[in-house]
């Protein structure tokens, strides 16, 4: 499977809907930790599509969060965008926003890390480093187990996902750790060029 769109496009149609530095820093995250899985998973060969997939996945939150994931398709598609990333990016919200599951390892994983990054992003802010490169998963643990600590991140869609994939909690903190590193210093070097550039 190989994207339809250029990256440059999925850029340009993502800054189209999304201004919020935040969200821009998320969607980023998730296209290099995809990117990231991809390799891991044996499927090097796709690694555009997986990262087109995170790149995208909340398109449609900034403006309508109210009808997150039911917007979506209607945006990529006039975007250019082909049906199973359509598909992918519906299915991240299964059982929350949206009926279709995730079936494709792809999906899986983009359900099981999309929370997870949040998680650890908020985590890696409070360090002294500032960074997860330098974070354990025992330290990430505690925070998953501390319910006040970033909220607004589901611990049971997390732990969900894992479950999905038929992982441990711990692989996929360790995983996801190792993927946000791959790409911590790119996605904050991008963040920083789209929103002040
Ligand atoms: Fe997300």
């Amino acid at each position: 499977m190989t994207p339809t769109m250029t990256r440059e496009a999925a850029l340009e149609l993502l800054c189209k809907y999304n201004k919020e530095p935040f969200h821009l820093l998320h969607a980023l995250t998730v296209e290099g930790v995809m990117r990231w899985f991809a390799q891991d998973q044996g499927y090097g060969a796709e690694a555009d599509f997986w990262a087109m997939a995170g790149l995208l996945h909340d398109i449609d939150f900034e403006l309508w969060p109210q009808e997150h994931c039911r917007k979506a398709p209607e945006l990529l598609r006039a975007g250019g965008a082909d049906e199973a990333l359509i598909h992918a990016v519906c299915s991240h919200g299964y059982g929350l926003c949206s009926d279709v599951a995730p079936e494709h390892p792809m999906e899986k994983i983009l359900f099981a890390c999309d929370e997870l990054t949040g998680l650890i992003g908020a985590a890696a802010r409070m360090r002294p480093s500032k960074s997860v490169q330098d974070m354990e998963v025992s330290s990430l643990k505690k925070k998953f187990k501390d319910k006040k600590f970033a909220a607004g991140c589901s611990r049971d869609v997390i732990r969900q996902g894992a479950e999905r994939l038929g992982w441990t909690l711990e692989e996929l903190m360790e995983k996801t750790i190792l993927a946000m590193r791959s790409c911590e210093e790119a996605v904050a070097g991008e963040t920083e060029a789209l929103c002040h550039g």
